[in-house]
Formats: structure tokens, C-alpha cells, sequence
């Protein structure tokens, strides 16, 4: 049976030219700072990115962790969306290995937390409050349904952050979904914020990592919590090749992922018993709501596996379904002839 994996874009699979650049790679010790592969994706991704300076780790949340534990000390509050990854997902880490104190504020649908909300929330120096040290932003906004946060968005949230001392944090985890979708250079969106991770083994297909950018001191810094929370990765550099590859040659791919996800987003409008706003769900990841007299999210979640097509239930009777580099056009047209049928026997 044909599997069609809508549950997340870190399904892909390595492409050819990656797996023959991870066999071929030059590597050395990375904790030695000697691997010239991971060098070449670390130059490459801060040059992208217009940062001084970048370093590769195994995972955005352990790129997350260590951004937010090199700007914050203990006792340090962060300003950051409830529907953040950091908030949601991400193990609490930034409390528990930090001490640092979320501060969550409500997102809108488009990923932004509104101007008045962040500027109310700094706080002023007080005996019992928290200094407020830094603002996350997501962008792209996965819980938002991937919604892009625009260079204007980015500039008056940093410009508000430095008018009060604060940093800004990115969470770029598919922040090249972000320029892909508004067709910008990535700089436009980055260029304002004081750090930014992004993620390689999602969209952009490579099997393991992701790269903080930032200031050449700060990322001399954020090495040290990489070392302390057991990020140095010796010769990662056979990673670092397929993540060169993936910079190469998968970016401006995503735009077929977001066109998917359109004719998918469409095509399940038409369908009754989900409801779901296509202009709401501008990338590559779709949320749509199951609602059929007969059919419950569980049952319709076991139906679709049953014929190879696998989604994510979230909370609620929500849906996730992220269109990636294994799902092509076609795969897209099965997939909402298998659910169209699905729904049309109850
Ligand atoms: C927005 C966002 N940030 C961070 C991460 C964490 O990345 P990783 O799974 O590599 O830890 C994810 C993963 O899905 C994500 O969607």
C-alpha cells in the first residue's frame, strides 16, 4: 500500500546528492572546532542569514534552548506567543534547565502578538517583578496554521524590543517557508533580530540539524551551553554535508509544498464535514476541523491510516497535515480522492 505522511515535514528523507555528500564528507572534531564541512554550512548559514557568525546543533530545540540559555540568565523573563513552540513543545526545557520565566501572550491567527500586548507586558523595574530579558517570535508560526510573519512585523517587534533593552529570538524552524511564501530574501526577515535558529531536517529534507545565528561573541557564548547540554557532536560534519546540500538545492523547492498544500487546503473545502479556510493556510502545513454527524476525529484518523494516509489529531478535532518533499502532486490528488470516499460511505 502506498503511505502518504501528512503528520510533519521532518518525515523527508535525505535526497541522493545528500547522501553521497554525507558519504564523501571532510570532518574532524567538531568540539575541537576543526571540522572544515561544519565550518563551510556554519559560514554558509550566517552569510544567508546576514549573521555574523553561526553554530550547527542536533536539533532546533536544543537550538532553542541554547539562543534563549545565551541571552537569559536565571530568573530572567522572556515575552513569547501561547501558541509558541518554545511554550507548547518543547519539554518546558527553558524553565527547567534555565530557570527562565515564560511570560506567554495571545497570538493572533497570522503567528502576531499585538504591539500594545508585548509593549504592556515589559516590565518596569519593580522589587517583585522578573527583569524581562527577551521576545520570541515564530516564523513561520506552526501553530498558527504556518502562517509567515512579515518583514514589517519583524521590524517594529525589534524596533519595540531595543527601544526597552530587550533581544529578540527567532524561532526560524521554517523560517525559509517564511521568504519562500512572501518572496523575499530570507535577510529581510532576519536581519532585525539578535538571533535566529532555523531547522534543516524539515522541509529542507536533511536528516539531522539545525544552526543558530547570531553575533560572533554571542555565538561564542551559546558554543559553551551547546557543550554543557551535550550538543558537541565530534564528526557531525557527515551532517553538516547533507545540510550544505539541503541550503543548495531545497529552497526555493518549498514552493511546491505550499502549492500542494493550496490544492489540498482547496480540495478539502469542497468536501462536507471539514471545515477548513485555505486563506488562512498560506505554506506547507494545513489545519482543518472533522466535522460529520457520523464520523469521530479518532474513527476518521483510523479510516485514513487504513488507506495509507497519515495525519496528526490534534486537540479538539483539529487536524495537521504538512505537505513535505515525499508528498508530490500526485500523491496530493490521492490523498483527497481517499478522504473524499472516506467521508462520502459513512
Ligand atoms: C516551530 C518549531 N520550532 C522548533 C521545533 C523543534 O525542532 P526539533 O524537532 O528539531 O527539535 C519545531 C519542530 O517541529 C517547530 O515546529
Amino acid at each position: 500500500m502506498q503511505i502518504i505522511d501528512l503528520r510533519s515535514d521532518t518525515m523527508t528523507q535525505p535526497t541522493e546528492a545528500m547522501r553521497e555528500a554525507m558519504a564523501r564528507a571532510e570532518v574532524g572534531d567538531d568540539v575541537f572546532d576543526e571540522d572544515p564541512t561544519i565550518h563551510q554550512l556554519q559560514d554558509m548559514s550566517a552569510e544567508k542569514l546576514g549573521k555574523e557568525a553561526a553554530l550547527f546543533l542536533p536539533s532546533g530545540t536544543m537550538a532553542n534552548l541554547v539562543g534563549l540559555l545565551t541571552h537569559c540568565g536565571r530568573g530572567d523573563e522572556i515575552l513569547l506567543g501561547d501558541r509558541s513552540h518554545i511554550f507548547l513543545n518543547e519539554v518546558g526545557g527553558l524553565s527547567a534547565l534555565g530557570g527562565i520565566h515564560p511570560h506567554t501572550l495571545p497570538n493572533r491567527d497570522d503567528g502576531t502578538i499585538p504591539l500594545e500586548a508585548l509593549e504592556g507586558a515589559i516590565r518596569h523595574s519593580d522589587l517583585h517583578y522578573p527583569p524581562t530579558r527577551l521576545i520570541c517570535l515564530e516564523n513561520t508560526q506552526n501553530y498558527c496554521f504556518g502562517s509567515p510573519l512579515t518583514p514589517q512585523y519583524m521590524d517594529s517587534v525589534t524596533e519595540l524590543a531595543h527601544k526597552y533593552g530587550l533581544k529578540v529570538h527567532v524561532d526560524g524552524a521554517r523560517i525559509f517557508n517564511a521568504s519562500v511564501a512572501l518572496s523575499i530574501n530570507v535577510r529581510e526577515l532576519t536581519r532585525q533580530a539578535d538571533s535566529v535558529m532555523f531547522c534543516l531536517s524539515k522541509g529542507l529534507s536533511a536528516p539531522v540539524g539545525s544552526v543558530l545565528c547570531g553575533p560572533r561573541d554571542w555565538i561564542e557564548r551559546a558554543r559553551k551551553w551547546r557543550k554543557m547540554v551535550g550538543g558537541g557532536m565530534r564528526q557531525a560534519g557527515h551532517l553538516a554535508a547533507a545540510g550544505i546540500v539541503a541550503l543548495e538545492t531545497q529552497v526555493d523547492r518549498l514552493a511546491e509544498d505550499h502549492l500542494n498544500a493550496r490544492t489540498l487546503a482547496q480540495g478539502l473545502k469542497n468536501l462536507s464535514g471539514i471545515k477548513i479556510d485555505p486563506e488562512k493556510n498560506p505554506t506547507n502545513i494545513l489545519f482543518f476541523k472533522l466535522d460529520h454527524p457520523k464520523v469521530t476525529p479518532e474513527d476518521f484518523l483510523a479510516h485514513m491510516e487504513s488507506q495509507g494516509i497519515k495525519l496528526l489529531l490534534m486537540e479538539g478535532g483539529v487536524f495537521r497535515a504538512v505537505l513535505n518533499r515525499m508528498v508530490t502532486q500526485e500523491h496530493t490528488q490521492s490523498a483527497l480522492q481517499i478522504t473524499k470516499s472516506i467521508l462520502e460511505r459513512q
